[in-house]
């Protein structure tokens, strides 16, 4: 059968993939099946054996924080040349959301509510990776958060299961293909397996305590679309869930992962969790660690050398059995028969350098990066700004950064190019005058980790609270000799991602402090973000009149703001997560029970005294420079048995005089049943474009797989004979309103 992606390399079958297996794994010492169970660092940076001289004795299967095409092929000629059996490494590195061409970060992708946009980003990011050498890819980020003081919110797909799922599967396609194998594709990796967003008060690594209802109806559907999309590997998280560490969990990877959702791939632990199950309390020692985490279904330890330590000793005392190991060792090598690397182990240390020329891949960044911004506001029809216009002040420390605008996680070793919102603002408008002004620098309290462990040697040292009040001034300054004002304010790139959550969501450091000097100077500003997390921007929200999301938005980010600010492109983003108004209403979501004394009616208490919860900007939210009106919803039937599937329509027309797109989104509300149902759930979206005065009907599906649910008081998948509202509309507030009956 040839390869559907076009390669004319054979695509073997499941039989012969199994066949070939075979007859290596046979081939195989017990400690050269222990060395394909061993990730090692490709660095120095985490103390551990040297990489090569493990390879050349068959003590390792992979390596990982390595981003050097000839070094690859180096330790590969080790491994296929000189090791005992010959076999080729599997290459890994973090690729969230680009490679050399960044795309925007994966939140801000889930922001187009547009599946294609991810798909096509991760294809163009595995076609990057695997060009420079890379096999795999330790994404899709695939955890929902409901807590936005949770740092690693930027990488995932936001709050919602649904929004989530589909993500999920697009990146997937996008880093796959239709199935592994193909030579500019790379094995994807769900990660991290599971819950590991709803940590304790959004502190990274903290407990996660989650009961099975919240799992397997919020927290799992993302990681069951990937399973269903075909993805190669998963990544279990860090923390303990419900006090069993995901890297030790059987129910997690062999119950659910493998036993009930057929996973076929291989799991990787998270960097280190292996010998982490010791430091978290809940192995006695490393040998305990190591047994504990194969026993539960955990295949590959990433670097914490665990594994090599304990496991051969464990089988030659037979409190192990090989069995186990050869399971584990035929997924892994079931993945590198796949992916061709017995045929080409090596890689061409010319091609990065072509692919990443194709002019492509930056239109493809700068299509998603417009895609994904939302227009929070635009009083009085602020933007689009004037191309004509002759003196413009951009303001902020973010405007000019090439890491604030590329964003969270980086590839190991990247070096940041994008175009700055700065360069994209004076690209647009060359004649124009656009001066700039940082205002005062922006600083974590306690440094980064990736900041310790890779530091900056070209880092300027802290601004000083004198230099930083010269700086404020120059700011105010040059924002009064404009006419108008951009500023651009957020978070560095470092202040989301891994160990960067925060208990507050204001602007860090003296930002809207610096807007409100600017405000006050009675001239137009328009506030653009970059940010890796919702921000309680209450104040700008009354009193700046324009607010556009960019989040970080990658490479072509100033382009594609400055497309968005002066109006070749009309913004249709939406938020996939929750803008509460402070850091301490987090966690803060919309799919909530009702409660016996719900919001808005008349037994309702506020829930805090303080000052009401209610989001600064509710999740499906966002705005466009034209209108919309959405009408007629309809249901193919007002009832229907448990099992059947009736049809949603509603027309969704362009009211205003531009082109623009509409995200028409579904939520249902089951009344009654087996356990109590959120308010409002997300089942259905569609992203449309319309010319002005154009309609059109959207149709949406409501079977089993969607009102069905995991009952807590059952303790089982149910789907009730019940009564539902639903509601159709442009955010998660729609008012547009119908009902059905399901009826047993
Ligand atoms: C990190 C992250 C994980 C990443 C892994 C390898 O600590 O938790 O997301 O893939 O280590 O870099």
């Amino acid at each position: 059968m040839e390869n559907p992606n076009g390669t004319g390399a054979k695509v073997l079958t499941n039989a012969e993939v199994e066949a070939r297996v075979e007859v290596i794994l046979a081939g195989l010492s017990l400690s050269e099946k222990v060395g394909q169970l061993t990730q090692v660092g490709g660095t120095t940076f985490i103390e551990g054996p040297k990489p090569e001289d493990v390879i050349r004795r068959g003590g390792a299967g992979s390596v990982l924080w390595l981003n050097d095409t000839q070094k690859f092929n180096a330790l590969q000629r080790i491994a296929v040349e000189e090791s005992p059996s010959g076999i080729p490494l599997l290459f890994a590195l973090d690729v969230i959301h680009g490679y050399r061409t960044i795309f925007p970060v994966p939140l801000a992708m889930a922001a187009s509510w547009d599946p294609t946009v991810p798909e096509r980003a991760q294809a163009v990011a595995a076609k990057e990776a695997r060009a420079a050498g890379l096999h795999w890819t330790f994404g899709p980020m695939l955890d929902i958060a409901r807590d936005a003081r949770w740092g690693r919110i930027v990488e995932g797909a936001g709050e919602d299961p649904h929004l989530g799922a589909a993500m999920a599967a697009a990146q997937v396609r996008g880093f796959q293909g239709d199935r592994l194998g193909a030579p500019d594709r790379v094995v994807a990796c769900a990660k991290h397996f599971a819950g590991y967003g709803a940590s304790d008060g959004g502190r990274d690594y903290d407990p996660v305590y989650l009961p099975e209802g919240l799992l397997r109806n919020v927290y799992f559907p993302p990681f069951h679309a990937a399973v269903e999309a075909g993805v190669g590997t998963f990544m279990s998280a860090y923390m303990d869930l419900n006090d069993v560490p995901a890297s030790g969990n059987r129910w997690l990877l062999r119950d659910v992962l493998r036993g009930e959702w057929g996973f076929k791939g291989f799991v990787v632990s998270d960097a280190l969790a292996v010998g982490n199950l010791v430091t978290q309390g809940f192995a006695r020692d490393r040998r305990d660690a190591a047994f504990r985490a194969l026993s539960a279904g955990l295949d590959m330890d990433m670097a914490s050398n665990t594994y090599p330590e304990h496991l051969e000793e464990l089988v030659d005392s037979g409190a192990l059995s090989v069995e186990l190991i050869d399971d584990a060792v035929r997924a892994i090598l079931a993945v590198k028969v796949r992916m061709g690397l017995f045929e080409q182990p090596y890689a061409d240390e010319g091609l990065l350098e072509q692919v990443v020329a194709s002019p492509e891949h930056r239109t493809a960044a700068r299509l998603a990066a417009q895609r994904s911004m939302v227009l929070l506001r635009n009083e009085g029809a602020l933007l689009p700004l004037d191309k004509g216009i002759k003196n413009l002040a951009v303001i902020g420390t973010l405007a000019n950064s090439k890491s604030a605008t590329e964003g969270s996680w980086m590839v190991f070793g990247h070096i940041p190019a994008a175009v700055t919102v700065l360069e994209g603002i004076r690209a647009k408008l060359p004649d124009a005058t656009i001066t700039y002004a940082p205002g005062p620098e922006i600083e974590r309290e306690f440094p980064s980790m990736f900041d310790i462990l890779m530091p900056d040697p070209n880092k300027p040292a802290p601004q000083t609270p004198e230099q930083a009040e010269v700086a404020f001034q120059q700011a105010v300054d040059t924002a009064r000799g404009a006419d108008l004002v951009v500023m651009v304010l957020g978070e560095h790139a470092n202040m989301s991602g891994e160990a960067a959550s925060r208990a507050s969501l204001d602007l860090p450091g003296r930002q809207e402090e610096l807007l409100k000097a600017v405000v006050a100077l009675g001239k137009p500003v328009v506030l653009v973000l970059l940010n890796g997390r919702p921000l309680s921007i209450t104040w700008a929200a009354e009193n700046v009149p324009a607010i556009v999301e960019a989040w970080e938005p990658g490479t072509e980010g100033g382009h594609a703001v400055a497309d968005i600010l002066f109006g070749d492109v009309n913004p249709g983003g939406k938020l996939p997560v929750t803008f509460p108004r402070k850091g301490s209403h987090a966690p803060l979501y919309y799919a909530r029970n009702l409660t016996h004394s719900p919001e808005g009616s008349r037994a309702y208490n506020p829930r805090y005294w303080d000052g009401l919860p209610t989001p600064l900007y509710p999740f499906g939210f966002g705005l466009s420079y034209t209108t919309f009106e959405i009408a007629n919803v309809s249901v193919s039937t007002a009832r229907m048995k448990v099992g059947e599937t009736l049809t949603v329509t509603a027309d969704v027309t362009n009211t205003g005089r531009v082109a623009g797109d509409e995200v028409v989104q579904l939520y249902i509300h089951q009344r009654a049943g087996s356990d109590t149902r959120p308010m409002r759930e997300l089942k259905g979206f569609e992203r449309v474009t319309l010319q002005p005065g154009e309609t059109r009907t959207v149709t949406f599906q409501l079977g089993p797989s969607a009102l069905r649910y995991w009952s807590t008081s059952r303790g089982a998948w149910v789907q009730d004979a019940a009564e539902f509202d639903i509601w159709v509309g442009s955010d998660s507030l729609a008012t547009l309103h119908a009902e059905f009956r399901v009826e047993s």
